[in-house]
């Protein structure tokens, strides 16, 4: 028993794996899905640069930005006006899965989004999507 336990744990730890995990499904992942999953982030969120922000920040560019630093956006929690982490994929993948679980102290109020293929997708699709915003910004 106790060497697959051991075994079980190493692999929800390990965080190379978890990488693994994110590039493997990003591989089959599908933005169009993505942008359903996005749809209840969409009543606090806008991807588009141009819309600014709603009852969360704006999230045009958002990967490699500085978490709690959207400029105008006035109702950060002290943990993210704090936070000096940047924000990938990666990190993105495992938040979402249970934000409150991460940041406690967080004033953003979502369950996430628990299925990590709807994750994979939904980051595909903030990818293409803020991406593209940060473009037509150059
Ligand atoms: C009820 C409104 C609401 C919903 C729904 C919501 N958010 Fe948020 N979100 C916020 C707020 C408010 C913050 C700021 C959190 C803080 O300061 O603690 C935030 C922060 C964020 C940030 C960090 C932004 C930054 O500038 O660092 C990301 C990324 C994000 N949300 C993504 C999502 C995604 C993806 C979803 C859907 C699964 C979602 N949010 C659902 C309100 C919301």
């Amino acid at each position: 028993m106790r060497p697959l336990v051991i075994t079980l744990l190493a692999m929800v730890c390990s965080p190379s794996l978890a990488a693994d995990e994110l590039q493997s499904r990003l591989a089959l992942a599908d933005a169009d899905r993505g942008r359903l999953v996005f749809g209840p982030c969409r009543t606090c969120h806008y991807p588009d640069a141009f819309m600014g922000h709603n009852n969360g920040p704006n999230l045009s560019g958002i990967f490699g930005k500085v978490a709690g630093k959207q400029p105008g956006f006035d109702y950060y929690s002290k943990r993210f006006r704090e936070a000096e982490f940047v924000w990938t994929p990666q990190l993105m993948f495992t938040w979402l899965e249970d934000p409150m679980a991460m940041f406690p102290d967080s004033v953003m109020m979502s369950r996430g989004v628990p299925d990590p293929q709807d994750r994979a997708d939904l980051i595909a699709y903030l990818k293409q999507a803020t991406l593209r915003q940060a473009d037509q910004l150059d």
